[in-house]
């Protein structure tokens, strides 16, 4: 529990990223931590996109164009199909977006723990991505994960330790 709790707080949105390509066996262990996350009702609606072909990375980088993306060699797309989600059926919720975000949040992690750095970007133009990837058209978008090493002067913004009291952000019932 110690491990998950300092890996859970030394983990941070890493925005000083150097590029270079990412092993394969390094590459894997990644992808399995996001395949083995649990998803409602098992539905595993969740897709995740390597890219990093030339041509497929001009793409992410025209519609994301956060500097630390500008500087991956590869970036992780995760996207998530509401029409293969679980549905609860009291009130219609479908749970595709929290299953995308458990698989990126497994996978945000792992890089972390693998000694890479990355950010959770949410801020990139979904629809330019689908047009360039068609495949991308029925999925909810989640995240980009751009994947790099940590750049010396790279450090943790203010905000990674701005985090709400826990008197604030639970509730005893
Ligand atoms: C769903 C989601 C979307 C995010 N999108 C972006 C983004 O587009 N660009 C960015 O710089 N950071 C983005 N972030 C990073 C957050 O700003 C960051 O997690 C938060 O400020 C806390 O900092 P920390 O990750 O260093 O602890 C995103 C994080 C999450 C969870």
């Amino acid at each position: 529990m110690e491990e998950f709790l300092s890996l859970a707080k030394a983990r941070y949105s890493c925005r000083r990223l150097n590029g270079g390509a990412i092993p394969a066996e390094t590459l894997e262990k990644i992808l399995e931590a996001g395949r083995c996350a649990p998803t409602a009702h098992n539905n595993q609606p969740v897709k995740i996109w390597v890219i990093e072909s030339p041509e497929a990375l001009a793409e992410v980088k025209a519609a994301a164009q956060f500097p630390f993306v500008q500087a991956a060699d590869c970036v992780l797309a995760v996207g998530a199909l509401p029409s293969e989600a679980w549905v609860r059926p009291f009130d219609g919720k479908n749970f595709a977006d929290v299953d995308g975000a458990i698989v990126a949040t497994q996978m945000m992690l792992a890089i972390h723990d693998l000694g890479l750095a990355t950010t959770w970007v949410g801020h990139f133009d979904a629809d330019k991505l689908k047009a360039a990837f068609p495949e991308m058209i029925p999925y909810d978008m989640i995240a980009l994960f751009p994947l790099g090493w940590p750049a010396e002067e790279a450090k943790p913004s203010r905000l990674h330790e701005d985090r709400k009291p826990a008197e604030e952000s639970v509730a005893r019932l």
